[in-house]
């Protein structure tokens, strides 16, 4: 890339020939050919040259998917970027590709739970067997690997906890194996850290988060190496995945805005956690703010800003004052998802983070996960102010 991504996200995609700064939305299940030779002629380009367009049929994409893919190819630094209707159908697709029965995925204890799901009771069916390791404790994914092992999954931060892990020394233990690396990459984007650049095989972004940025839309995003692209394109063609041009022109224009919208994020979050590191009932913020911690300076070595999500445990041996609190706040809506423009808080019981091995809670220790919005920072301080008080 030339330019820098700010840049690039602004001059991307100029469409002269239908004089629109943005692609337009094409819709189409049948591609037309004016000849059956044209046809055939897009068919011999694709197999030519695989990144060519490739439509002969709606489930391959239109114009519209085409220049969603070759936005985030280029930001990804990727040979190529599948789309898919949600980010846990980029997930879905990039691990089914590459494991096959017999094989064994290294997993991050602190993964996203329905990932969690996916790998540990859904591929079992197929004889695929799930290893979960400790985000803070590498030696024990060192540990965990075997001459069975096809894929380490790694989730960086991970979910609710916010572990960031040493991204270089967990791939040096996949070099020179036959393994394959993945990272679910939502919390920071390409935007703030390039995964295929330090190493990685696949890197996976959940569009409806950062991406899209207005809680309206959903999709994801697969970013492969050239080494994964035969088996990453038969998976394609077997399971039929594909984002709407509709959803593909939304997400298009939410990343016009990533950069700015991300570089605010992270400011007001950096305010918030301060505040609410101060406060006698917050026993932890996971958010890099901390210079003297490790993870502070796993964060520093891999990342060039933080964003939004953070999760702040409380202290309290009455469960339902900790809810009340969070009943109290009146600018943030409770409700799953994040990414968007707005500010948002959960309470994070045993089900949502998981049948975890490594996270362990004691009975008056609680986790919230916060979202911080584009609203003013001060206002979001006071809100916390007023609700905090109820806490037991
Ligand atoms: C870290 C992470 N990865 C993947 C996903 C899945 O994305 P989607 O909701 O678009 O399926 C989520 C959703 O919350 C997430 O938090």
């Amino acid at each position: 890339m030339v330019n820098s991504v700010k840049t690039f996200l602004k001059q991307v995609g100029k469409d002269y020939q239908n004089q629109s700064v943005n692609p337009p939305v094409v819709r189409a299940s049948t591609i037309i050919f004016k000849t059956l030779q044209d046809i055939k002629k897009t068919q011999s380009n694709y197999k030519k040259n695989p990144l060519s367009k490739n439509f002969d049929y709606g489930r391959k994409g239109t114009s519209t998917t085409f220049a969603l893919q070759e936005l985030l190819r280029k930001i990804e630094n990727a040979y190529q970027v599948y789309l898919t209707p949600t980010g846990f159908g980029a997930v879905f697709l990039g691990v089914i590709s590459v494991v096959r029965p017999g094989d064994e995925i290294i997993i991050t204890d602190s993964v996203y739970s329905p990932t969690r799901f996916l790998t540990e009771d859904y591929l079992k069916k197929f004889n695929i067997k799930a290893v979960f390791y400790d985000p803070k404790n590498l030696d024990d994914l060192k540990k965990k690997i075997t001459n069975k092992t096809k894929l380490i999954f790694v989730e960086n931060p991970g979910s609710n906890t916010f572990e960031f892990q040493d991204l270089k020394k967990i791939l040096s233990f996949a070099k020179n194996k036959n393994i394959y690396t993945a990272i679910d990459n939502t919390w920071g984007t390409p935007y703030l850290i390039k995964p295929l650049d330090l190493g990685f095989d696949m890197s996976i972004v959940s569009a409806t988060k950062y991406y899209s940025g207005h809680s309206d839309v959903m999709g994801g995003s697969l970013a492969i190496k050239k080494r994964l692209f035969k088996e990453v394109e038969l998976s394609q063609k077997a399971v039929g995945l594909r984002l709407s041009p509709d959803d593909a022109y939304l997400i298009m224009r939410g990343l016009r805005t990533l950069d700015i919208r991300l570089d605010k994020h992270q400011e007001n979050t950096i305010k918030v956690a301060n505040f609410l590191s101060k406060q006698k009932k917050v026993k932890e913020v996971f958010y890099p703010i901390k210079k003297n911690i490790k993870q502070y300076k796993m964060w520093k070595k891999y990342y060039s800003g933080s964003s939004g999500l953070m999760g702040v445990k409380i202290i309290s041996k009455n469960k339902n004052s900790v809810i009340k609190f969070l009943n109290k706040l009146k600018l943030f809506a409770h409700g799953y998802s994040w990414g968007g423009f707005e500010s948002l808080a959960l309470y994070q019981d045993k089900l949502a983070l998981g049948n975890r091995s490594y996270t362990k809670l004691s009975n008056n220790e609680h986790i919230i996960r916060l979202h911080i919005g584009l609203e003013d920072p001060n206002d979001l301080i006071a809100d916390i102010k007023q609700a905090i008080k109820s806490i037991r």
